[in-house]
C-alpha cells in the first residue's frame, strides 16, 4: 500500500473511483462522477498549485483518494472573506475500514499545514458514521446543520458542515 501524490496520469483511475462510490448512492448528493473532461480540466488547473490532492494505491491500483481544494478555487468563499481548505475523500468499498482513510487524511492535513491554511472545511452526512468518526479523530468539530437532503437512492438525509482549525 502505498500514499502519494496524485498525477495527471491517474484521471481515469480516480474517474473509476468517483463513478464507484456515486453509484453506491449512499454518501455523496450526486449519483455520477462528474464527466471525466471536467475533472481533468480540474485536476490540469490545480496540479501546479501543489494542492493536497492525495491516493491510496494497493498492488498498482488506485483504491482511494482525497483533496483539500482552496474555497476561492472552487467559487465557495465565505462571509469572513478568510481562505479555507475544502475537504473530499473516498476509498473503493472494499478496501474500506483497513486504515487507509487515516492515511489520506494525515498526508493531506500535514501538506495543508506545510501550505499555511489554517482552517479545512467539509459536509458530511449525519448517517454515514465512518466518515464522521474518521473526521472527529482528527478534531473536526460540528459547525452547523444544512438543509437536508434526499440521495439518489431516495433516502433523505440530513448533511452537516464540520470544520478543523490548524494550529
Ligand atoms: C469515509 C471513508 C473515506 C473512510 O475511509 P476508510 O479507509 O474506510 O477509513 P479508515 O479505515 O481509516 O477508518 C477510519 C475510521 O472509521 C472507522 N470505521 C471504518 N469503517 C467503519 C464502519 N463501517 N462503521 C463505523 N466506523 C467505521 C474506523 O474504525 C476508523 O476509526 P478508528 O480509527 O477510530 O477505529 C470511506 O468510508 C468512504 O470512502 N466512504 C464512502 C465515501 C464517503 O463517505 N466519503 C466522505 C464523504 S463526506
Amino acid at each position: 500500500m502505498a500514499i502519494r501524490k496524485l498525477r495527471i496520469s491517474d484521471i481515469e483511475a480516480l474517474h473509476r473511483l468517483f463513478a464507484e462510490v456515486s453509484a453506491e448512492g449512499e454518501f455523496l448528493l450526486r449519483a455520477e462522477a462528474p464527466p471525466i473532461e471536467q475533472m481533468r480540466a480540474l485536476l490540469l488547473r490545480a496540479l501546479p498549485l501543489d494542492l493536497p490532492q492525495f491516493i491510496a494505491e494497493v498492488k498498482d491500483e488506485l483504491v482511494g483518494s482525497i483533496e483539500i481544494f482552496p474555497a476561492s478555487f472552487c467559487g465557495l468563499e465565505d462571509s469572513s472573506g478568510e481562505e479555507f481548505g475544502v475537504l473530499g475523500m473516498q476509498v473503493m468499498k472494499a478496501h474500506r475500514g483497513q486504515g487507509l482513510g487515516r492515511q489520506l487524511m494525515a498526508a493531506a492535513l500535514e501538506h495543508c499545514s506545510r501550505l499555511g491554511m489554517n482552517r479545512v472545511e467539509l459536509a458530511v452526512l449525519k448517517s454515514n458514521r465512518p466518515a464522521i468518526r474518521l473526521y472527529e479523530r482528527f478534531a473536526f468539530r460540528w459547525v452547523e446543520d444544512l438543509p437536508p437532503c434526499t440521495l439518489p437512492s431516495g433516502r433523505p438525509d440530513q448533511p452537516q458542515k464540520m470544520r478543523l482549525l490548524l494550529g
